[in-house]
């Protein structure tokens, strides 16, 4: 896809459909966020579709608002994908430089990320993305980029996302359905991560936690490259389920309490308010103490960060955090107190990650951690159109004839 189409990055998340549509600026060319719409879902589940006319509906209802409201048509959109169904693991290839010309091209890389990508996998899973970690020459480790360079062993150590294919496949039927065409799905963390951790926490070391309505991702950077990634299925959703159980009210009205007073952690309570709320039969009202209502949702918020410590614990990267600590976005990190309970938890200093103005723009109601993905999809796609045209035409041309479905890399663009 050119650098100068109109495109829209779409992140389906669990409950709603969330897009943002991006023009290049007429004067510099490059992306800029125009508009953007959100519309709630009941075919998604966790970024997973439950139910393809339904996702359909809100992906056209999506799209058409920010359409209108951008005055742009779209055709193509970067799908953001998450979901406990994608999986991750680190690798490592190796690739002998033949050659009398010992001379390490774009191609040489390309060859040896190909090997990295020689896993088994089973048949109903495909690789999303390869990602270069850093790359060692005639075992002389950290080098971060070897074009250029001589030498006759080439390895490369990747982080590779992938994701079940038919789950793939229902999303971008519902897309399709939608009238749209998919360009490339990519990790909606990875996208998030474009436009809410900065160049400098990547290379410091940091933890991104992308806290949604029925997933979470967490992501770990460090010297500037993603080194472990996981979605997990819990979500904030799951703490309106609570309130909704434990003050036996239905779910629109444990949500409404949970964004209007909801606390996730003590040090946030501000004189014990009463809270005046309708009971499951809509007739009978009640009235709650903040401090009450704040126990239903306390044990839900640490078992949430606790299984995310776990994760990253296990995952042999903890070290690598200090002294940046972790970044906390998505609708799930605006409950007032979650960074408190986060910094606890974690044990790390803790940010809320709002998308970065500097990034791909957009007016300010969509420079919220709700649209976070949908901004980083755009940023995502920039990325790729840079590295598609600064990278050598056989590269190029290879990485096209591979297709969305197979390519390469999709960070490959920090390398050249
Ligand atoms: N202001 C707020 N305060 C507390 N929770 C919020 C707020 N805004 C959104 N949420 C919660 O965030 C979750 C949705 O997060 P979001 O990132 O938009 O979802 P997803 O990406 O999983 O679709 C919901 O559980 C919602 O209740
Ligand atoms: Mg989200």
């Amino acid at each position: 896809m050119a650098k100068t189409d109109v495109i829209a990055g779409l992140d389906m998340g669990s409950g709603r459909v969330t897009c943002v549509i991006g023009a290049p600026d007429p004067e510099t060319g490059e992306l800029r966020a125009l508009a953007g719409a959100s519309v709630p879902c009941r075919g998604l589940n966790g970024g997973v579709v439950t139910n393809i006319p339904e996702a359909a509906r809100a992906i056209g209802e999506a799209m058409e608002k920010a359409e209108q409201a951008s005055k742009q048509m779209v055709r193509g959109v970067y799908l953001g994908v998450r979901g406990s169904h994608l999986q991750s693991f680190n690798n490592r290839g190796a690739y002998n430089i033949a050659r009398t010309d010992k001379q390490i091209t774009p191609e040489d890389v390309a060859s040896v990320i190909e090997n990295a990508k020689a896993i088994h996998l089973s048949s109903d899973r495909e690789i999303l993305h390869v990602l270069p970690q850093g790359f060692a020459l005639d075992r002389q480790r950290g080098v971060p980029n070897p074009v250029g360079m001589e030498g006759t062993l080439l390895e490369v150590e990747v982080h590779i996302n992938t994701a079940s294919i038919s789950h793939l496949n229902n999303l971008t039927k519902a897309v399709a359905q939608a009238g749209f065409e998919v360009i490339e799905p990519v990790y909606g963390l990875l996208a998030c991560g474009e436009v809410v951790v900065t160049p400098e926490e990547r290379e410091l070391g940091a933890l991104l936690v992308d806290f949604g309505g029925q997933s979470l991702s967490m992501g770990v950077y460090s010297e500037g490259w993603i080194r472990f990634t996981k979605d997990i299925a819990v979500g904030s959703d799951f703490i309106t389920r609570d309130l909704a159980m434990g003050l036996r009210t239905s779910m629109p009205t444990a949500e409404k309490i949970k964004i209007e007073h909801g606390i996730a952690h003590p040090r946030l309570i501000n004189g014990d308010h009463e809270i005046q709320f309708p009971l499951m039969d809509g007739r009978t009202s009640r009235t709650i103490k903040t401090s009450t209502m704040m126990e239903f949702i306390l044990p839900r918020v640490e078992q949430i960060f606790s299984a995310v410590a776990d994760d990253v614990s296990s995952s042999g990267f903890a070290d690598m955090l200090l002294p940046v600590g972790a970044v906390l976005t998505g609708g799930g990190a605006q409950l007032r107190g979650m960074t408190d309970a986060a910094e606890q938890i974690l044990n790390l200093p803790v940010r809320i990650g709002l998308p970065n103005p500097q990034s791909v723009g957009g007016p300010e109601e969509l420079l919220t951690p709700g649209y976070a993905t949908a901004l980083g999809l755009l940023a995502f796609s920039q990325s790729q159109a840079n590295w598609a045209s600064s990278s050598s035409p056989g590269a190029g041309a290879k990485r096209a004839a591979a297709g969305w479905r197979r390519k390469l890399s999709s960070l490959i663009e920090d390398l050249f």
